[in-house]
C-alpha cells in the first residue's frame, strides 16, 4: 500500500458570510473575511491517493493523470475565479476552508480512475490549512 500526493496551486477570491445572519453577526463571525467584495488567496491543494501499485507498471497512478484530473475537476474551475460567484460547486455554500475541502473531496472521488482518495490538504496561507480524510459532515446550501 502506498500514499502518493500531487500538489497544485490556484488563486481565487471568496467572501465568508451567512445570508441568514445580520450584517453585524456576519462581521462578528467572519471579521475581515466578510469584506463585501471578497478577498483573495493563493491556495495550495494537495491530493493524496492510497492504493496498491500495479506490479507491471510500478505505478499506483501515473502522476500525469492525477495532475490532469485535478486540473480538469478543480483547478480549471476555480483558478482566477470568485468562489462564491463564479463556481457552480460552491453555489450557496459558505466558502470556508472546511467546506471547500469537503466539496473538492466529493468532486475528486467521483473522478478517480484507480486507488482511493486518502487525504485532501488545502493551504489558504502558509499558516492556515486544512486536512480532510473524507468523514462526512453537513454542508448547508443557502439557495
Ligand atoms: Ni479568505
Amino acid at each position: 500500500m502506498v500514499y502518493i500526493t500531487r500538489r497544485a496551486v490556484f488563486s481565487a477570491a471568496h467572501r465568508l458570510f451567512n445570508p441568514t445572519f445580520t450584517d453585524n453577526q456576519n462581521e462578528q463571525t467572519y471579521d475581515k473575511c466578510n469584506n463585501l467584495w471578497g478577498h483573495g488567496h493563493n491556495y495550495t491543494l494537495e491530493v493524496t491517493i492510497k492504493g496498491v501499485p500495479n506490479s507491471e507498471t510500478g505505478y499506483l497512478i501515473d502522476l500525469k493523470d492525477l495532475k490532469a484530473i485535478m486540473n480538469e475537476v478543480i483547478v480549471s474551475k476555480v483558478d482566477h475565479k470568485h468562489l462564491n460567484i463564479d463556481v457552480e460547486m460552491f453555489k450557496g455554500v459558505i466558502t470556508s476552508l472546511e467546506n471547500i475541502a469537503a466539496i473538492f473531496w466529493n468532486e475528486l472521488s467521483k473522478n478517480l480512475p484507480v486507488g482511493e482518495l486518502y487525504r485532501i490538504k488545502i493551504l489558504e496561507t502558509e499558516n492556515n490549512w486544512i486536512e480532510y480524510y473524507g468523514e462526512p459532515f453537513e454542508i448547508k446550501r443557502f439557495n
